[in-house]
């Protein structure tokens, strides 16, 4: 019997500006072109997705996934306040379409980092009506592309745009401020909250919110790093798996897990390095299979059905991709068999792409680009088609 459940969804994620290049009228464009920004680099043409997504879609389906997600750019849709770009619709209406005629299933992201130049100027996340204004471009995408979106992710990792965006300074806009961290946080939160009856009112679409999941751990044996850790996990995780158990925060959860944390309140970014014992990805993140299913029983507290959207790792070396995937779905097995939901997995990702304030150096892909942006699928994406396949071996 597989470990897998009949109908298990399977397939890999990307976003928009990871991977269609030429995105250039958003906040990320300004924050890659600003030298004194965190970004190390231009996200120039991606990987021409946006002109090669037929042919990306015929091969993550001949890989044998039944699933695939993608996001929308907000600001090709909406290029000003207000203004919908009926060519930008028409874009993604054949995307869509062409991604259901491989007969993968799309988890469609509506806001996946990237912000329109004019939303961010005009205050972004903080500004007073920011929620009513993404409501809007949800209703609109919704009206619009409804019938093609069977699953609907509202808002990527909310906790990480707050994290990165206001208190660490790592993505735009780049601001290292807890007052503003915390308001962007609510902001974010309440921006799903205030989407999913809107989108409801014009789409019949599973609605969701994709999470970043961390395992956070104490960086020492003492009380007030222990008291710091939990205060850490109440702002990233707990705030708000708790905030959608209370209304109707939609109809399934989006875990994304990377890595094992260790927070520590005496080091300026407030994370330690990993104690050793730990593979190191690219990105120096450690790799901690069995926190995958921890995070799957936190999060399968809110009630609601949950889908792996994002899992992988950053490496040149695909022999440590192949360890990670096993290790990490052998992980997801051992949770539903322990009685989580867990109804699908989608990898981190398809394709090597833009890795924010990275830049293209960590190659998290299944499949290889090369600057003439030929596709060339690793080893990895053969052992992920296998276990779609067979299972995994136990
Ligand atoms: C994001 C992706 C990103 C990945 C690896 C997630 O935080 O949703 O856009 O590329 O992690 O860093």
């Amino acid at each position: 019997m597989s470990a897998f459940p009949d109908g298990f969804l399977w397939g890999t994620a990307t976003s928009a500006h990871q991977v269609e290049g030429g995105n250039t009228n958003n906040d990320w464009w300004d924050f890659e072109h600003n030298p004194a920004s965190a970004a190390r680099s231009s996200s120039g043409d991606g990987i021409d997705h946006f002109h090669r997504y037929a042919e990306d879609f015929a091969l993550l389906a001949s890989l044998g996934h039944n699933t695939h997600r993608l996001s929308l750019e907000w600001s090709r849709i909406e290029p000003a306040p207000g203004e919908f770009s009926r060519a930008a619709i028409a874009h993604y209406r054949r995307v869509l379409t062409a991604l259901a005629g491989t007969g993968m299933t799309a988890f469609v992201t509506l806001h996946h980092f990237t912000l329109p130049r004019w939303f961010a100027v005009r205050g972004g996340w903080l500004a007073p009506d920011a929620i009513d204004v993404f409501t809007r471009y949800c209703a609109f995408v919704s009206r619009e592309l409804g019938s093609l979106m069977p699953f609907i992710c509202t808002i990527n990792e909310p906790q990480m745009i707050a994290l990165h965006g206001y208190l660490e300074g790592y993505h735009p806009p780049g601001v290292t401020n807890p007052v503003l961290w915390k308001r962007a946080g609510e902001a974010l939160l309440g921006a799903h909250l205030a989407a999913v009856p809107a989108i409801r009112a014009e789409a019949t679409g599973r609605i969701g919110l994709a999470v970043q999941l961390p395992l956070l751990a104490p960086a020492r044996d003492d009380a007030a790093c222990d008291a710091f850790c939990r205060a850490m996990r109440h702002e990233i995780v707990d705030r708000y798996l708790d905030g959608l158990a209370t209304v109707d925060g939609g109809d399934w959860l989006g875990v994304q897990y990377y890595r094992k944390q260790w927070v520590d309140p005496a080091s300026p970014t407030l994370f330690a390095a990993p104690p050793p014992g730990f593979p190191l990805t690219q990105m120096g993140w450690a790799v901690h299979p069995d926190g995958l299913r921890e995070m799957l029983h936190r999060a399968a507290a809110t009630g609601l059905p949950l889908y792996v959207t994002e899992n992988g790792i950053a490496t040149d070396d695909d022999t440590e991709r192949v360890a990670y995937l096993e290790g990490h779905l052998a992980a997801l097995a051992r949770a539903i068999a322990e009685g989580v939901d867990v109804r699908g997995y989608l990898h981190w990702s398809a394709f090597d792409n833009f890795e924010w304030s990275e830049g293209y150096r960590p190659r998290f892909g299944l499949i290889a680009v090369d600057d003439d942006f030929t596709r060339r699928p690793k080893p990895s994406a053969g052992v992920f088609a296998r276990i779609i396949r067979n299972g995994i071996a136990s």
